[in-house]
């Protein structure tokens, strides 16, 4: 059974050209003109485009008391529908756990993926154990360990674990990930702002200002050039923390940063609504910037000092976050948005002239492809490359609600705005995935991806670090070895 897409007109990172493209067995068979097929997609008006892929989910994540309410099951569905073909989550040990049981927990929960998936190991402690365990991690394709500078008391990592973790990602060729929020000053600020009587969900904005994830992100690119790894940052909210990268990136360090959906669309505002439910719904870490940080944010999107664009999708129900009344430090942290990634991008990005469609096809999938080393298996459209592709309709319209979307949860942050550009069919590895509204890829489609370790940028890295590297200085008739 082979599906043929005609009419439309194929957009990657770097090219835009008419084509058809043929599928068959799961992955792009050919590419040209005037192809058959047993079916035929239309894609008439429509790009082409690599599936979205979203580096940054927790799906039935335990955090905070409870489980983030969007499993793989939902999670999945809510990617597809929004035009995103695999999304990464975060493998998560408690700690003292050991890092092969928290991915039997993770294998487990990802077996009814409507979608393919893979995941980062979080390193929440670390320990002999933990080091020896890395490499098994990476031998089975987990090849990015993440790395939390905030939540104190759970999740936190100090700077001395931080280095020895980032140390061995660089010797086993991985990427090292960081939260950067300075968790010490967080959680002072928090005990303050409780005692002053700031007990709302805008108390969680006071205790996580843009300086606090600034000095975190420095120290994070610091130490990861002391160890000699590649560092992706995720949730980039603020210029503070772009400055960093960015300067980072103009000294050749190899850094990445990653915005989210809601940083580029939502503001700070949100968040002094007098609704309680509203405010506390939007609670998320770091927390929504203001208009300043949104425009360095799309700036450095355009600029390419910015790479990917994820959701950090973690989605609570009202009643969950409910359980931090009185005290915003006990409302769940995290937001929805992987149904609406694609959509709100190319709204606020493509169709205001910000982000160019090969821009949009580069920060939504093919950027991440490369830097997690699945590229061209992922984030491309190339014969051989897998069928995870987005027909994508840029004249389609809606109004975003919660109201028949496929997240679990009961309501969305990006409630009322109106969105033009959606999918009209999603493929997931060749099969239809989406289409006239529906899911159409059964429960356990997905399948996990498996990413080799030693990237070209990790061995020019090394090759670099080992150029550079301290050497004794030769003198005559002094020893420089046994001390
Ligand atoms: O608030 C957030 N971002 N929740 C999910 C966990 C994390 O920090 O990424
Ligand atoms: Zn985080
Ligand atoms: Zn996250
Ligand atoms: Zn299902």
């Amino acid at each position: 059974m082979s599906t043929v897409i005609k009419n439309g007109t194929i957009v990657t990172a770097d090219l835009t050209y008419a084509a058809d493209v043929l599928i068959e067995g799961g992955k792009i068979a050919a590419i040209g003109k005037g192809l058959v097929g047993d079916e035929v997609l239309d894609a008439t008006g429509c790009y082409i485009m690599p599936g979205g892929i979203d580096p940054h989910t927790h799906l039935e994540m335990p955090f905070m008391g409870t489980y983030s309410s969007d499993d793989f099951e939902s999670g999945t569905r809510a990617a597809l529908a929004g035009g995103t073909t695999m999304v990464v989550d975060f493998a998560l040990p408690n700690p003292g756990q050991s890092l092969l049981d928290a991915l039997k927990v993770w294998d487990n929960k990802s077996g009814r993926a409507h979608c393919d998936y893979s995941f980062h190991m979080a390193v929440t402690w670390w320990g002999e154990q933990v080091f020896e365990e890395m490499a098994e991690v990476v031998d089975r394709g987990i090849t990015s360990f993440k790395h939390f500078m905030a939540y104190k008391g759970s999740l936190m990592v100090n700077d001395d674990e931080m280095f020895s973790s980032f140390r061995r990602v660089g010797d086993l060729g991985g990427v090292a990930l960081v939260h950067a929020e300075n968790g010490d000053v967080v959680a002072e600020l928090s005990a303050r702002l409780l005692a002053e009587g700031n007990t709302g969900p805008e108390g969680h904005a006071y205790s996580r200002p843009p300086q606090v994830e600034g000095e975190a992100t420095n120290r994070a690119i610091m130490i990861a050039d002391m160890a000699g790894v590649p560092l992706y940052v995720v949730h980039t909210s603020c210029e503070e923390s772009h400055e960093a990268i960015r300067r980072a990136r103009q000294a050749g360090k190899r850094v990445w940063g990653e915005p989210l959906i809601q940083h580029l669309t939502l503001d700070e505002s949100e968040y002094f609504n007098p609704d309680w439910d509203h405010a506390a719904r939007r609670v998320m870490s770091p927390p929504f910037r203001n208009k300043a940080h949104q425009d360095s944010l799309w700036n450095g999107l355009a600029a390419g000092s910015l790479s990917c664009v994820a959701t950090d999708h973690c989605a609570f129900t009202s009643a969950q976050k409910r359980t931090g009344i009185g005290d915003f430090t006990k409302i769940p942290n995290g937001t929805g948005g992987l149904e609406d990634r694609l959509p709100m991008l190319w709204t606020h990005g493509v169709n205001t002239g910000r982000l160019t469609p090969n821009e949009f096809v580069a920060v939504t999938s093919t950027n991440i492809a490369k830097i997690l080393n699945m590229y061209p298996k992922k984030g491309a459209v190339l014969v051989g490359s897998d069928a995870d592709l987005v027909i994508w309709d840029p004249e389609a319209e809606k109004v975003i609600s919660a109201k028949g979307q496929q997240s679990a949860i009961d309501y969305n942050v990006f409630e009322g705005q109106h969105v033009k550009g959606l999918p009209r069919y999603t493929l997931s590895r060749g099969v239809v995935a989406w289409r006239d509204g529906k899911i159409e890829s059964p429960e356990g489609h997905g399948e996990f991806v498996a990413r080799p370790a030693r990237p070209a940028v990790n061995r020019a890295l090394s090759a670099w670090k080992e150029l550079t590297a301290p050497r004794p200085v030769q003198r005559a008739g002094i020893p420089v070895s046994g001390v």
